[in-house]
This record gives structure tokens, sequence and C-alpha cells, in this order.
């Protein structure tokens, strides 16, 4: 059973939103996130509620069909654990397949399954681990989901590990993307990629200003010389984000509360796209492994309804910054 933590208190919100980040929407009287639950949340904001407890609990208490979205970021199966633990690689598909049937489950027919799952080396020896790999053919072969499309988290800032065979040795290179498996119930996800539309390359911005002389390319396609400005590029799948700058105002605030930041945060940037490219205003957002809750903050300021699941008790106290509410002492 999910531990029931109490309610909180709602500060300013208004001051410490951050900044150009568009204001809350109203509370919901009914419905919302809200409701789903036959348990009561740690928090709520007028879109979604966060849930201290087992995600394998708690998801099995929600109904059938009932989300849009579930983006999430799981502990991964790490050689050098995590402050929260992490299962080992032998266990760790067995482990996430339990997940996996009650998150297929709680999604419409139309809705996506966004895991960012990032590789590891095997303990030892200067090689890769297939455990990634291992988790996606289990999803789709055994659990029944559909790959959409595998898209690469490219993190410049990935400081470079392991220290053995990058920085002594240096027989392996630095590694900086992360995997992030698109997955769908149905073949056929509800997706918009005008959502998601990028800053045309100078390339781009030149032929649709002066036009382009119709050829065929030596790869056999043809161009022709219209060029329509649909107002931005179609992005590709690799995600170049960093992961500091989105995350300042929750670093600041942890500052100013003297709190250790969650040591495992993806940037907002991340879920910020899957949630514009595969959800409609007002649908649901579930991130079953929330931590600091960047999933639940991205939700709420894009106007979908959301919840959010943690186990650790000062994960979920700590991630009410986010929402401009103060963390209860757990
Ligand atoms: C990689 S972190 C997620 C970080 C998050 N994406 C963020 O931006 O803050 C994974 C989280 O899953 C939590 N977790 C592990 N097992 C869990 C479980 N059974 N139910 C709910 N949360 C769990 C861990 O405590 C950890 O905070």
């Amino acid at each position: 059973m999910p531990n029931i933590t109490r309610r909180s208190t709602l500060v300013s919100r208004k001051s410490r939103r951050p900044p150009g980040q568009v204001p809350l929407p109203v509370p919901a009287a009914s419905g919302g996130a809200l409701g789903l639950l036959d348990v009561a949340p740690a928090y709520e904001t007028g879109l979604g509620a966060m849930h201290q407890g087992d995600a394998l609990d708690l998801l099995r208490r929600l109904p059938d069909g009932s989300v849009n979205l579930v983006v999430t970021s799981p502990p991964y199966a790490l050689h050098f654990k995590k402050e929260y633990g992490n299962v080992t690689k032998s266990e760790y598909v067995e482990w996430l397949q339990s997940f996996a049937v009650q998150i297929r489950r709680v999604l419409t027919d139309d809705g996506s399954f966004v895991l960012n799952i990032g590789g590891s080396y095997n303990a030892g020896v200067p090689t890769r681990s297939l455990y990634h790999f291992k988790a996606l053919i289990m999803l789709c072969d055994v659990v029944g989901f559909h790959l959409a499309q595998e898209c690469f988290w490219y993190n410049p800032a990935k400081l470079p590990s392991p220290a053995e065979w990058v920085n002594v040795r240096r027989i392996r290179v630095k590694d900086s993307v992360e995997y992030v498996w698109w997955l769908s119930k149905t073949p056929t996800p509800k997706a918009n990629n005008h959502n998601v539309l990028v800053e045309y390359s100078p390339d781009m911005v030149r032929l649709l200003k002066n036009g382009y002389r119709a050829k065929k390319r030596p790869s056999g396609h043809n161009i022709t010389n219209k060029f329509v400005d649909r107002g931005g590029a179609i992005p590709s799948n690799l995600l170049e984000r960093g992961n500091n700058e989105s995350n300042s105002d929750y670093i600041r605030l942890c500052a100013e509360h003297e709190i250790q930041p969650h040591p495992a945060r993806f940037p907002a940037a991340l879920p910020e796209f899957f949630v514009k490219l595969l959800t409609d205003k007002g649908d649901l957002v579930l991130d079953p492994f929330a931590g600091s809750n960047t999933s639940g903050a991205v939700a709420e300021g894009l106007g979908r309804r959301w919840l959010a699941f943690e186990l650790e008790q000062r994960y979920v106290e700590n991630s009410r910054l986010r929402f401009g509410l103060v963390p209860l002492k757990a």
C-alpha cells in the first residue's frame, strides 16, 4: 500500500513561477487527473497529482485505457548504483515487465509509452551490456507494444565514464547518448509533428526566400522548385538536450531550501518534446518513476492533466518545489 501523505500548502504560486512559463490553469472542480485513484495524493495542483508509493501498486489501481501518455525514466541497471538503488542487469527485464504490463493496460488505444533508458557497461570489462535491447524486445515481443520509433537523447554535457576505460586507459570514447524508446499500444498512436517543429536551417531559409532549380538528385529523388514555409522544420529523432538549463529553477529553489536536488533528473525539454508530439491539451500524462517530477511540471505548464508516482518520500516532498509548494519535512 502506498504511504498516504499530507496535503500541501499552496504558497505564492505566482511569484515562484519560472519566467516565461504560462500561468497555471484554474483548478478543475472535479475529474482532472484527480479522482482516478482511490488513494489520496501527497500533493495536487489544478491539473495533476503526485502520489508516494510503489508504482506497480499505484498502476494496478488505475482504470484501463485512462492514460494518453506514459513518459518516464526508470532506474537503469547501472554497474555503479545511484543513491535510490538500481535493479541488477540480470533481474532488470523481469522487473520492468511487471510495470510494462500495467502501463500497456492503462494506456488508451492511441496512447504512447516513452521510455528513457541508458546503456551500461558490463562489470569489470570494457564491453557494453545488452540489457536495454533485451528490455525492448521483451516490451514488444512479450508485452505487446509496437516500436513506433527509436529516439536518442544526445547529452553533450554527460561526463566521461567509466573513468577506467575512458580517462585512464583511453580505450573507449565518451558515451553521450541515451535511448528513448517510443512505444505504442497500436501501430498508429496519436502523434502530430506540427507541434514540435524546429527552426529552419540557414540553407532552408535561403531556399524559402530564393527558390530552387528543380532537378533530380543523385539519390534519384525529384526535388521540385516549390518550397512552402510550413512554420518550421520537422525535427529528427536525435534530441539534443543538455541537462542543466531546464532544471535551473528547480536547482535554485533546492539551494534556497537547502535540499539536495534529485540525482538523476532528465531535462524538462525531453518530456516536453513528447508531451507536445503525442498529446493534446486536457490529455492525461503519467510518469510512474517521477523522481523530482519533471514530467508533471512540464505537463502542467502545457495544460495537460498529469499523474506522478514516486517511491521515495524525500523526492516526493522536494518535487513540490516545481509547483511553488513548500516541501514538508519527510
Ligand atoms: C531515474 S529517476 C527519475 C528521475 C526523473 N525523470 C526526474 O527528472 O526527476 C527514477 C526514480 O524512480 C524511483 N523508483 C524506483 N523504483 C520505484 C517504484 N517501484 N515505484 C515508484 N518509483 C520508483 C526512484 O526513487 C527514482 O527517483
